[in-house]
């Protein structure tokens, strides 16, 4: 088995889940519950065309319009905690977004950004620093040639981002607030020789977390990308931490992903997708869909927020459904259900009794970093 060390503020943990107590004993009870955490997509349209990505089959031209994201942001702080801001294209290509992020937090929502940052400035992050709890930079390389290659983009985006994330990081006086800014590395091929070098590179601007995560060769066969191979390398991962953590960056490979691929065990033993009762996407075209990974996908939209409200959708048939036994040949492998889906498959097999007790352990006053994000 493989056994990386686990970040002190490991933000991938699904534990996490275990602390939400109210949704707990709702599932518990076979009653509706509604998500803690919703994925929003702001923008279909993309600028970068990254060599691995899993949403290129559903770009569309679709755009939240800011009277959308009002309403909805409106209906989740009713019901939910957080927004992750990502999407199946661009977020930083809709103008609304520093408003939307603006007007979640206001709302009391805790808000993340996931992003290529294309078009974000270091004015828009030095203001967004103050509403979000996380901005996590898709990145995959710091060596040029290999960036540009890989995002399928140009010389010049790579300048600027660079630009802005060190620009920044020498600016920003992120020790007064809660946020925290990283990037992001998909380990393929085409980026495992440089992502020694990308952590240093990250590591000497001081970036708060470099996340290293393994691709999904998603299920769907359209997707398949045959020229992506795995060679994992624990030891190098082990090295990566212990060389290059300190007290200012954590490097976290994601843990369970990178053991799912080692133990070979990416398949999903689960039956249906139980952790859809604790996260929810809401696409660019104004609906809402099962999860992220099908957003565009006509078989998982559970609802149009155009008719109808988040409530009414989230209490529908179409998402019991799902939930109960959502085929997973549509699936994702690593998607973003899949560890929680394995965690309630072990939950559920404790008795009525012992899964109280076992929730006894989770507290309001131990609860871990950014909780409410799953
Ligand atoms: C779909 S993108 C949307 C947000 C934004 N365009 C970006 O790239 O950050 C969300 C995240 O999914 C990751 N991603 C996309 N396809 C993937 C795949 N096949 N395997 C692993 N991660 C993937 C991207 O690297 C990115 O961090
Ligand atoms: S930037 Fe994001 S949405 Fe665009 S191609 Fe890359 S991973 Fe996909
Ligand atoms: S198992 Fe994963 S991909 Fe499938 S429906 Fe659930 S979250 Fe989506």
């Amino acid at each position: 088995m493989l056994d990386l060390p686990r970040q002190s503020y490991y933000p991938f943990e699904q534990s996490k889940l275990f602390y939400h107590r109210k949704q707990m004993e709702l599932y518990l009870n076979k009653q509706t519950v509604f998500p803690i955490v919703y994925e929003l997509s702001l923008s279909g349209v993309c600028d970068q065309n990254c060599l691995y990505c899993a949403c290129k089959n559903y770009r569309s031209d679709s755009m939240l319009k800011w009277s959308e994201i009002k309403k909805v942001i409106d209906e989740i702080a009713r019901i939910g905690k957080s927004i992750t801001i990502t999407g199946g294209g661009e977020p930083s290509l809709n103008r609304n977004l520093l408003r939307a992020v603006k007007y979640a937090k206001d709302k009391d929502l805790s808000v993340g950004l996931i992003t290529n940052g294309s078009n974000i400035c270091c004015n828009d992050l030095l203001e967004m620093e103050q509403y979000v709890s996380f901005v996590r930079f898709s990145i995959d390389s710091a060596v040029k040639e290999t960036y540009c290659r890989l995002r399928g983009t140009t010389e010049s985006t790579y300048l600027k981002l660079m630009n802005t994330i060190s620009s920044y990081m020498s600016l920003s006086k992120r020790e007064k607030t809660k946020s925290i800014v990283g990037v992001q590395i998909v380990w393929v091929d085409q980026s495992r020789a440089d992502i020694e070098e990308s952590v240093r590179f990250f590591v000497d601007l001081e970036v708060d977390f470099v996340q290293i995560r393994p691709v999904d060769n998603v299920a769907y066969e359209r997707h398949t990308l045959s020229n992506i191979t795995y060679s994992l390398e624990t030891g190098f991962l082990i090295n990566l931490i212990q060389n290059y953590s300190n007290s200012h960056t954590q490097i976290i490979p994601n843990v369970n992903k990178f053991e799912d691929y080692i133990n070979n065990q990416t398949r999903k033993s689960y039956i249906g997708c139980q952790g859809a009762n604790f996260t929810a996407s809401i696409g660019h075209d104004n609906k809402v869909y099962f999860c992220c990974s099908h957003i565009g996908d006509i078989a998982y939209e559970i609802g149009d927020l155009s008719h109808s409200t988040l409530v009414e959708i989230l209490q529908s048939d179409k998402r019991a459904n799902l939930i109960r036994d959502v085929n997973h040949a549509d699936c994702q492998f690593q998607c973003r259900n899949h560890h929680l889906n394995k965690v309630l498959e072990k939950f559920d097999l404790l008795s009525g009794g012992q899964q109280l007790q076992f929730l006894d352990n989770f507290t309001s006053d131990n609860y871990p970093f950014h909780y409410e994000f799953l």
